[in-house]
């Protein structure tokens, strides 16, 4: 690699996917078929800010080492690819299939262009696939779903069996209003209109980008309840891009929500009461992945906020996935919440544990290991510190780095990233997140920290709380220290340093 090749590249993610040389954002059509995982996602096959609006397309067999794919569906004179869904119709409903072999169906947002006779709408349309979802044929008789509307889109199709029947359900947004729109389908291309939800909770921002799944509540699953994700942009809980949800029922016409603490447009004063799915500013427009076994349910965030998306310092490509995350349903104090690991493949690309370590901390304790790409598991006893917690990726005099740190007097966990790395091409970046957190029963916080290249995300009160933030420092920046102000704390940490293998 020549220098100034390796200058651009300081920032390419070892753990995480990027294009090689293009622009992303959100994920599109995450499908398991065949024993591979399909990521596609919103691409600019010419550039590297957000234009041209294309399906991407990457490939994994597991969840952690994916192999860039050519452009799956490319935008053309009439329409742009926004994002959407992709199911595999084992049925043949649609009657794509050849030979007996299921299809692939996806189901994009066609934005239509100046020129084409649907200017100035987003409507449904679809494409098949009969190759293992390699390449992509559009449905003559497209759009399948318009309402004349100018935000309609991000349609999340899934098989819903239940009381009600079997049948394909949409859900996609009306961005403006508010809403997300549910819809039936016995072939994917008629739909016939079921219900609205929203406005409700977070409201600071369009909706974009819905989901809608099943998830058993501890594990049981005769206590089946239904998620309904939604993204929002701007006012999320620390500014711009950011992702809610929802927990109840769907009949298999409505979805009624019992956690809804706001009916209509939100209450300013409650956005740090409502759900989100992450409380960092750069984990946007997740989705989950449909037809994975074992009623696993993944989901997928893209990494980067739309403040600033456009302008973060990563060339020749822009914009990062998050880690895949393992989502699962837990009652606390009564009250349904998702809780969101990473996927247990991400430590099993482990190549080095070191030994636990047991640190006093009073002021500043530099710790040995620091990488720049690396798992850090730590559990913190703040005993008398009114803040304690570690710096990543800090610079070796210490001047410079990520703060990650409890204040257990407020219930709070803060990523701060003012002083990180390069924070000056945008104003909105430098930025310090806040989250609420609970402490054990033992009165300690356990944190599994992930660093890369140019992102931290902080899984903690065992990932009922996540904070995923982007960040730019130097590739020297390896330093990890342990830090206390106010008195003296306890820490155990362990760090695992993560490779992973050539898609
Ligand atoms: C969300 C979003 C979607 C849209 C896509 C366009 O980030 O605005 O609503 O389909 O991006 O790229």
């Amino acid at each position: 690699m020549n220098s100034v090749t390796s200058t651009l590249e300081t920032y390419r993610p070892a753990m995480h996917y990027a294009a090689k040389d293009t622009w992303l954002n959100d994920p599109n059509g995450l499908v398991f078929h065949e024993g591979i995982y399909h990521l596609y996602y919103q691409n600019n096959p010419f550039g590297n800010v957000h234009s041209n609006m294309s399906w991407g397309h990457a490939t994994s067999t597991d969840l952690v080492s994916w192999k860039e794919q050519p452009v799956a569906i490319p935008c053309d004179d009439a329409e742009e690819i926004y994002s959407g869904s992709i199911v595999v119709d084992t049925a043949n409903s649609s009657g794509f299939g050849v030979d007996g072999k299921a299809p692939l169906v996806a189901i994009y947002t066609s934005a239509y262009k100046p020129g084409s006779p649907h200017e100035g709408t987003q409507a449904q349309s679809i494409a098949w696939s009969t190759d293992g979802g390699y390449t992509w044929t559009k449905y003559a008789g497209n759009p399948v779903l318009t309402r004349n509307s100018p935000e309609f889109r991000d349609p999340k199709v899934f098989r819903y069996n239940g009381p009600a029947g079997s049948y394909w359900v949409m859900a996609a947004v009306e961005a403006h209003a508010f809403t997300v729109l549910l819809y039936r389908s016995e072939d994917l291309k008629k739909w016939e209109y079921l219900s609205t939800f929203g406005p409700a909770n977070g409201t600071g921002g369009i909706w974009e980008c819905p989901d809608l799944f099943e998830l058993p509540l501890n594990d049981d699953a005769a206590a089946m309840k239904w998620v309904l994700t939604v993204n929002m942009n701007p006012g999320g809980p620390n500014g711009g891009s950011a992702g809610q949800y929802f927990v109840g029922e769907f009949d298999g016409v409505t979805f009624s929500s019992e956690t809804t603490l706001t009916e209509g447009m939100q209450d300013p004063e409650r956005v740090p009461d409502y759900q989100w799915l992450d409380w960092g500013r750069d984990y946007y427009a997740a989705v989950s992945f449909s037809n994975v076994p074992d009623g696993r349910r993944l989901m997928i965030g893209w990494m980067n906020n739309w403040q600033y998306a456009n302008h973060i310092p990563t060339s020749p490509w822009r914009s990062p996935m998050s880690l895949v995350r393992d989502v699962s349903l837990v009652s606390v104090n009564g009250q349904p919440r998702l809780v969101q690991q990473p996927v247990p493949e991400v430590r099993a690309a482990s190549i080095f544990t070191a030994p636990l370590q047991r640190v006093t901390v009073n002021g500043q304790v530099p710790v040995e290991g620091g990488t720049a790409v690396q798992l850090i598991d730590i559990t913190i006893t703040p005993g008398s510190a009114e803040e304690v917690g570690l710096v990543v990726r800090g610079s070796a005099n210490g001047t410079v780095g990520t703060r990650i740190g409890i204040r257990p007097g407020n219930g709070e966990l803060i990523v701060d990233r003012t002083r990180s790395g390069d924070t000056r091409f945008h104003e909105a970046f430098p930025s310090s997140s806040r989250a609420p957190i609970a402490a054990g029963q033992d009165g300690s916080y356990t944190l599994q920290i992930f660093v890369d290249h140019c992102s931290v995300e902080v899984f903690a009160n065992g990932g009922l709380v996540t904070v995923t933030e982007l960040i730019f420092p130097d590739r020297t920046q390896t330093s990890l220290v342990l830090y206390s102000t106010g008195g003296t704390a306890d820490a155990a940490l362990q760090l695992t340093n993560i490779g992973k293998k050539e898609a």
